[in-house]
């Protein structure tokens, strides 16, 4: 096994032109990925979480380069994937599948099960009919469904059930490294378990790496070995799966978790709620984009960008959490106690502007 990471993002940037005017000028760019920076163990899981447009699809597509990144670093297996092209990203991306939300937008409809399966294993031309077959079975077999199902059309099936052909369809290649973005969101909660077990026998059977794309955090949480929360375009904290969501330290990741309910009493907290909407990501504020909804923010936070700050298992972006950090010795458990006691003591309002997904 190789001690280096099997993905590894560095400063990521994918902006988006506005245009405007009769000529469609641009006027300007949604910073919809504004510098994101993080790397996946192989059969590691990482979760990224986060509010509606906070930017969490758009990396998920940006690895992939489904959409191009505007900077940054790619790298997969130790490959740069923003330099590569032709055959060799075609080789990469079969190396790289990615399952979507939606198990009824995602599948032709009039295309037969065994054609939406084969289609990948034609577009990279591998095998002969029979050899495809064979592993569109096998693909088919590993999401729980049969062979009956090859000569069935998409709206013949459950929701649930389209979604496993939907993550059959992403093994068919054989992939390493599976980009699930919210692949259970949509489902009904009495088949989301079923599917998120399934993402975890898979990721065991096959050693899979999974960026896992989330807003439940419940979920992130029983499936994920780290988790990043990311802020309009930004990383603002990402530790271990066990310390976040032990020790938020981030005013943003508090609130944000502080909004799950826990039933062990030792970590139910008070309900935080932020003020304010979410800036609009074509004009993010000065200093740390999160000072205008943070109920602790000082002068510094609005005028300076705070930098990481590592510490305990946790890298958090917060002028305040790195002044606690400083005054515990670096212990991330108390400064975190002090932060979440601060944001405890500050006058609420309601978590305006944050909703949909
Ligand atoms: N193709 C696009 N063109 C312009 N803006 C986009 C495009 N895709 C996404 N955006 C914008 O980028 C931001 C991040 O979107 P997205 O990555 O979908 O967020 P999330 O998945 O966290 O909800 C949003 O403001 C969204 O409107
Ligand atoms: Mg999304």
């Amino acid at each position: 096994m190789s001690l280096d990471p099997l993905l590894a993002v560095s400063g990521l940037e994918t902006h988006f032109p506005v245009r405007a005017g009769l000529m469609r000028r641009q006027v300007g760019s949604v910073r919809a990925v504004d510098g994101v920076s993080f790397s996946i163990g192989r059969q590691r899981t990482l979760g990224l979480v986060g509010e509606s447009g906070c930017g969490k699809t758009t990396v998920g597509r940006s690895i992939l380069r489904l959409v191009e990144p505007t900077g940054g670093r790619v790298h997969f297996a130790g490959t740069d994937v923003r330099a590569t092209h032709g055959t060799a990203l075609a080789a990469l991306r079969r190396r790289m599948q990615i399952v979507f939300q939606d198990p009824y937008g995602s599948l032709n409809p009039r295309m037969t099960i065994q054609a939406i399966l084969e289609e990948g294993l034609v577009i990279h031309r591998l095998g002969t009919a029979p050899e495809r077959l064979e592993r569109v079975r096998r693909a088919l077999e590993r999401t729980g469904l049969t062979a009956a199902a090859l000569e069935r059309y998409p709206h013949e099936f459950s929701g649930g059930q389209r979604q496993r052909i939907a993550i059959a369809r992403a093994l068919v290649l054989e992939p390493e490294f599976l980009v699930l973005d919210e692949p259970v969101s949509a489902l009904d909660v009495s088949i989301q378990a079923q599917v998120v077990n399934l993402l975890v026998e898979l990721r065991e059977q096959l050693g899979l790496t999974y960026l896992f794309i989330s807003h439940d955090l419940s979920v992130v949480e029983y499936l994920s070995d780290e988790v990043a929360v990311m802020y309009l375009g930004r990383v603002v904290e990402h530790a271990t799966a066990a310390a976040l969501y032990r020790a938020p330290l981030h005013p943003y990741t508090l609130a944000l978790f502080s909004a799950v309910p826990r039933i062990d009493p030792a970590h139910r907290r008070r309900r935080l709620v932020l003020t304010g909407d979410v800036p609009s990501p074509a004009r993010p504020p000065a200093g740390c984009r999160f000072h205008p909804r943070c109920p602790l923010a000082e002068r510094v936070c609005r005028e300076v960008d705070p930098p990481a700050t590592a510490a305990g298992g946790h890298l958090v972006h917060c002028h305040v959490a790195a002044r606690e950090l400083e005054r515990a010795g670096g212990d991330a458990d108390s400064a975190a106690a002090v932060v979440a006691d601060m944001m405890a003591s500050t006058p609420t309002a309601t978590l305006a502007g944050g909703g949909g997904s």
